[in-house]
């Protein structure tokens, strides 16, 4: 397990709405972070969907710096429910409280449009995103078998994670 780094001031974190325009930065950061990296022609789709819910982060490392993309959370409302797609958050911005906030960015947007409840799937073995998402509130609430298939590797199973939104 990494230790954890020194977290940024949130004064120097900030999310930008990631809609269909944002596609070209938001897949050079999934570039980086997943493999099949979603291509610009897909993010653009995934973005431009109407259910779409998308933030990128940017942080300033200090008062003069410029703003550098972070990191990223893409989610998708059905009805009372929105489901995260894909987060990530670059190497070198990693355990500084990124992702916790573009959760919760996510979370206050889909609560503002009605959302009852976000869930998500994630790999039994991401112990880094499994530890970000328990401590954003999420519990199990069901498993599914060999869900992640993976080249050379046994299939993975998926926890399926929820996370209430209180009203
Ligand atoms: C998972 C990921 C998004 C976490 O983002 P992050 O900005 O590093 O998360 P935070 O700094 O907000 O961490 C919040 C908490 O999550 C847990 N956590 C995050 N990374 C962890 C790690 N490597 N090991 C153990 N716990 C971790 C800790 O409890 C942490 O709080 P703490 O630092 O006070 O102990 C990031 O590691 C990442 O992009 N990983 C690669 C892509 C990926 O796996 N995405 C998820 C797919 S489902």
């Amino acid at each position: 397990m990494s230790t954890a780094v020194a977290r940024l001031d949130p004064k120097f974190i900030s999310l930008v709405w990631a809609g269909p325009e944002r596609a070209v930065e938001v897949a050079e950061m999934h570039g980086q972070l997943f493999q099949p990296a979603w291509n610009e022609a897909s993010m653009q789709e995934t973005l431009s969907h109407p259910g779409s819910i998308a933030f990128m982060a940017r942080v300033r490392e200090g008062a003069d710096a410029l703003p550098e993309p972070a990191g990223f959370v893409i989610g998708q409302i059905a009805a009372d429910e929105a489901e995260i797609l894909s987060i990530g958050v670059l190497p070198k911005f990693q355990r500084r409280g990124v992702g916790t906030l573009l959760i919760e960015g996510l979370a206050r947007a889909a609560k503002r449009s009605e959302v009852n409840r976000l869930f998500l799937e994630v790999a039994a073995d991401n112990q880094s995103a499994f530890e970000l998402y328990r401590s954003c509130g999420f519990t199990a609430v069901g498993m599914r078998k060999g869900y992640y298939e993976r080249a050379g590797a046994e299939p993975q199973d998926a926890l399926v994670l929820a996370l209430p939104l209180d009203r």
